[in-house]
């Protein structure tokens, strides 16, 4: 036990002397330019009415005791809302991962993921029986080669916005190479709902491809401001993972009390308020950077703009900085992306005010040489 301890503390050790020992902080009264709640809705569905039910837990898995009418419901209103023959509600977005990656492949069967996927993907991938490898970020040349040289069923998986570059993936070019060699795709859009089209509606809907993607990822821990996700696809495909997915057959299913915050998110989804003010901001954010400043951004028109510092010490450094100044904005260091390649992520919000947008602006523009 205490050699265990012993061996542990020393891996702890060994990250604090690179600077990548991770801790938490509590959220504080910082201007959020940090959370993933794009459209503000975790504090807009919090004024929505909550039901009052008999019972809190959802007492079981689906396959047990867990499973409702209410849930089935969501499920046929969530398929209509994304043009998708059925769905099925997973706990989390890192749950959906795990458990349709974990199970679609057999042992002959490729899986091809771009590498710059979310970790949730990667783990999902470990699962699997099948054989994988990676592609060039957004390089459909290099994926093209790769689908080429690979075996079995292929499923190439991508993000429709990357989640700490904040680009898109080149979505019609990767279907037409998935069509041409069969491939079955996969998009996690987790960054893309409520942020990507004119109604928030995802980068598949917004290219009308929907029935060229085999499977779609959405969460609701980010825009929607809830927590939860779902895959959207065939029936068979539901049905499969009813039967094969692990994370979804052995755990509790979801409370009625997320079941409503979903359905309340899609509600707010209707009104496109929030979506048209966080397109304005995005612009605004990226008018009031010098040229000089904005040129180091990857460059992107999502909620999420990356400065790339690379180097640990300089990111932190820099955080710190803008933190004095009032925002809350946190480096991203290695291991959670690639080591070189530390970075602010700064993530515009449609409540950001525009006097918090120009200010930050401001401060960046002073620090940024
Ligand atoms: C691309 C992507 N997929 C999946 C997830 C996991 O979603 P959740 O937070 O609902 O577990 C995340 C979360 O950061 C993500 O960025």
């Amino acid at each position: 036990m205490e050699k265990l301890e012993q061996a542990l503390q020393d891996k702890l050790d060994q990250r604090k002397e690179v600077s990548s020992y991770r801790s938490m902080v509590v959220n504080t009264d910082l201007v959020d330019f940090c959370s993933n709640d794009y459209l503000g809705y975790a504090r807009l569905l919090a004024e929505y009415p909550i039901n009052k039910y008999n019972r809190v837990g959802a007492t079981g898995s689906r396959l047990i005791s867990g499973n409702s009418l209410k849930i089935e419901k969501l499920e046929s209103e969530i398929a209509q809302f994304h043009n998708a023959e059925s769905a099925l509600l997973f706990n989390s977005g890192f749950d959906a991962n795990l458990g349709i990656l974990g199970c679609i492949a057999s042992r002959h069967d490729t899986i091809i993921y771009d590498e710059l996927s979310h970790a949730s993907i990667r783990d999902g991938i470990k699962l699997s029986l099948g054989k994988s490898f990676s592609f060039n970020h957004n390089d459909v040349k290099d994926l093209e080669l790769k689908i080429q040289r690979a075996s079995g069923q292929v499923i190439v998986v991508v993000e429709s916005v990357y989640s700490m570059d904040g680009d898109c993936c080149p979505l019609t070019e990767i279907v037409e190479v998935c069509q041409k060699y069969n491939a079955a795709l996969m998009v996690d859009e987790a960054h893309g709902l409520g942020t990507v089209g004119a109604n928030g509606e995802g980068l598949v809907v917004h290219h009308k491809l929907e029935d060229k993607v085999f499977a779609r990822i959405y969460t609701y821990g980010k825009s929607m401001g809830g927590h939860g996700a779902v895959v959207v696809g065939s029936s068979v495909l539901k049905n499969y993972l009813i039967n094969y997915a692990r994370s979804f057959i052995y755990t509790t299913a979801m409370p009625f009390h997320t079941v409503d915050v979903i359905r309340n998110a899609y509600e707010l989804l209707k009104n496109r308020k929030a979506i048209n003010q966080l397109k304005s901001n995005i612009q605004l954010f990226k008018r009031h950077l010098y040229q000089s400043v904005s040129s180091k951004f990857i460059d992107s028109n999502t909620p999420i703009q990356s400065l790339v510092i690379g180097n640990t010490a300089q990111a932190i450094e820099l955080a710190k900085k803008i933190q004095e100044a009032d925002f809350f904005i946190k480096a991203i260091l290695a291991p959670t992306v690639p080591k070189g390649e530390e970075r602010l992520r700064i993530c515009i919000h449609a409540f950001n005010t525009e006097v918090e947008i120009k200010r930050l602006c401001a401060v960046l523009n002073e620090n940024i040489k």
